[in-house]
């Protein structure tokens, strides 16, 4: 059976260049984009505002639970920090089925989405047309990471990044909920040669390519 909206779902480890790559996909398209780890940041960080045990599968449920699109424009979510308390909250399964019907109907909109993250593809959106799976090297990751968050104010070492992108990359792969990794019908893109120009580029080739297949299967229906 053929699926009637057009899905993009991008996922792929910390700095990968999966949020940019959404974003320009989305322009390309003219789909609307969501950015997932949002989500799990809001959460995060609400939890440690709230006083709450992020190890609390319950206490960070109920947050999750409460959470309203607005909460997700804080300048805050943008933060090391932040990205740090997200993957501790995104453990919780209380925690990811509780977000689970915010990216469905962000997901289910007439003309289709982007949506970018770690188990779009997998468990979010599994019938979705198109799938990327963008990584890079940890290296390459930490680098731009670091260069991203020295342009947002924040003073933090080149090694400490790449500590955190390799404690988050274990966490998020080893988990038990919604573990992150490529969907066996993702198409992989290593961005680690590549400018973002490049990316972007090789992106569009690859939704380009799904659209048609996608197009072809509705018209059989
Ligand atoms: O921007 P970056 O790739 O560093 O992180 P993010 O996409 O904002 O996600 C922050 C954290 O949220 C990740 O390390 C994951 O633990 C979690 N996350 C998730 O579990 N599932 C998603 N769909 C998106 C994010």
């Amino acid at each position: 059976m053929a699926v009637s909206s057009f899905v993009i779902a991008v996922d792929g480890p910390a700095a990968s260049g999966k949020g940019t790559i959404a974003t320009r996909l989305g322009a390309m398209f003219g789909l609307p984009v969501l950015d997932t780890g949002l989500l799990y940041r809001a959460v995060g960080v609400l939890t440690e505002r709230a006083g709450a045990d992020l190890d609390d599968p319950d206490a960070a449920g109920a947050i999750a639970g409460m959470l309203s699109a607005e909460q997700l424009d804080d300048p805050a979510l943008r933060t090391r920090a932040a990205g740090e308390l997200a993957s501790r909250v995104a453990i919780h399964h209380k925690v990811r089925e509780a977000l689970l019907e915010f990216q469905h109907v962000f997901a289910a909109q007439p003309d289709g989405a982007v949506l970018d993250g770690r188990d779009i593809g997998t468990v979010i959106c599994p019938e979705a047309p198109a799938k990327l799976y963008v990584t890079a090297t940890p290296e390459v990751r930490a680098e731009r990471r670091w260069k991203q968050l020295k342009g947002q104010g924040e003073d933090v070492a080149y090694a400490d990044v790449l500590a955190d992108i390799r404690k988050r990359d274990a966490r998020d792969g080893g988990r038990d909920a919604a573990p992150m990794v490529r969907a066996p019908d993702a198409e992989l893109l290593d961005t680690t040669e590549m400018t973002i120009e490049q990316a972007a580029d090789a992106a569009r080739r690859i939704v380009e390519a799904a659209r048609a297949r996608w197009k072809a299967s509705q018209e059989a229906d």
